[in-house]
């Protein structure tokens, strides 16, 4: 962190309270503006709650990709996740983003299981990134992606079919950029300053327009991406960013599995996650209930409440009428982590359910047996 900023974002860590509206200056991307968002729910047919609520807040293309859609020349979807550790709250969002366009513009999706980044990133070994994968992919089915029009891999095992093509993107990255874009210096491992190329590919698994919904901090990659697409004749990756699920412990930083008291898991079970909220949950309420009665609470920091407003209630009018009697002391933090307890019990229960009954299977699916996935096993990568 520089000293004149309170936040550093990169794709392996985040620190600080992130100032989103800066990030979109930093990063060049655009906010989703209110005409956007119409028209992207117009095409889809419905409304998307993490987009309606600014959670889903800033991108790059997204008018194209409508456009590509609009006049049928289409377009794909691809997002990924490193297998290590368990996945929190935080990692399944971009995954429901990535569903719910999947079944309102009836796309393929990729999803990228990098393995190799994670054993050149973290201090994990190959065993526990298998483990962790293994783990992830069922957590991944249990979103419900549409397992014919769906590919998912891990590097180290799909590598063969990507390695010509990710030769020809690493021949396009030199030192300089890979240093200036991702902070790369003297003591980082060469593994990783190869991976990006792999990180890039499946932008250009399919001719068509590429679209990345994921957490703004793997934007670093796709900026890459779009300087060398038009050298291979492609078209720039567009992406939709969502922002960070906050740490339960308070709004520095971002949830994540490395630090265990800041998240949920998604293997929580609905009692320890509600427990975790009621004494986890960083509050924006007052410490006194005299108090909290006559200056009410500040929503901007309280975790259950930004949960419930960003990724758990649906209902406009309910949500708002909870943050008003919040905001003017008539609601009391435990009422609202009461809440949010109960619609995190039942997300999780129903993951649960879904990952035990069908995991093993769908996961099967998308890696080999499904129409996309014998598709991308009989073909390499040619860029
Ligand atoms: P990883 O495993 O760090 O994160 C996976 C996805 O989860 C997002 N994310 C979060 N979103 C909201 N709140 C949080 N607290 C939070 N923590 C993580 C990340 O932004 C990401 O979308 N290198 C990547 C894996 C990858 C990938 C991709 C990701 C490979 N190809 C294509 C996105 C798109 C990684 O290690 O992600």
């Amino acid at each position: 962190m520089t000293e004149e900023e309170s936040f550093e974002v990169t794709p392996w860590d985040v620190e600080g309270n992130v100032d989103y509206q800066k990030l979109i200056e930093k990063f060049g991307t655009k906010r989703i503006n209110p005409s956007l968002k119409k028209r992207f729910f117009k095409d889809a047919g419905e409304e998307n709650l993490y987009m309606k609520r600014d959670f889903v807040f800033s991108h790059r293309d997204l008018e194209k990709v409508l456009d590509d859609y609009e006049n049928g020349e289409g377009f794909f979807l691809y997002t990924g996740v490193g297998p290590s550790g368990p996945m929190h709250i935080g990692h399944i969002i971009a995954f429901q983003m990535t569903q719910w366009i999947q079944e309102k513009f009836d796309v393929n999706v990729y999803i990228q299981f990098p393995d190799d980044e994670k054993f050149w990133s973290r201090d994990v070994d190959y065993d526990d990134i298998e483990k962790f994968a293994e783990d992830n992919l069922k957590d991944i089915a249990a979103v419900g992606f549409d397992p014919d029009k769906t590919f998912v891999f891990k590097n180290t095992e799909y590598i063969g079919h990507m390695y010509k093509a990710a030769s020809k993107v690493a021949e396009k990255i030199n030192n300089s950029v890979a240093s200036a874009v991702f902070g790369f210096d003297s003591s980082t491992n060469i593994g990783l300053n190869f991976y990006p190329a792999l990180q890039l590919l499946p932008t250009f698994f399919e001719d068509k327009r590429c679209l990345i919904p994921a957490g703004i901090d793997q934007d670093p990659y796709w900026r890459i991406q779009r300087d060398i697409a038009p050298k291979f004749g492609y078209k720039k990756a567009a992406q939709v960013h969502n922002k960070f699920v906050p740490a339960l412990t308070g709004p520095e930083g971002k949830m994540s599995s490395s630090k265990p008291k800041t998240a949920v898991m998604l293997s929580d079970s609905p009692e320890e996650a509600k427990d975790k909220i009621l004494q986890e949950a960083y509050s924006g309420g007052k410490q006194s209930k005299e108090e909290h009665r006559e200056k009410g609470a500040d929503l901007s920091v309280d975790v259950a409440y930004q949960w419930l407003y960003n990724l758990f209630m649906q209902d406009d009018e309910r949500v708002e009428e909870i943050g008003r009697k919040y905001e003017n002391g008539e609601m009391l933090t435990g009422e609202i982590k009461q809440i949010l307890g109960e619609k995190l019990g039942e997300f999780l229960k129903e993951h649960q359910r879904r990952k035990e009954e069908k995991g093993d299977e769908l996961v099967e699916k998308m890696m080999y047996e499904g129409n996309l996935a014998k598709k991308m096993w009989d073909k390499k990568i040619q860029l």
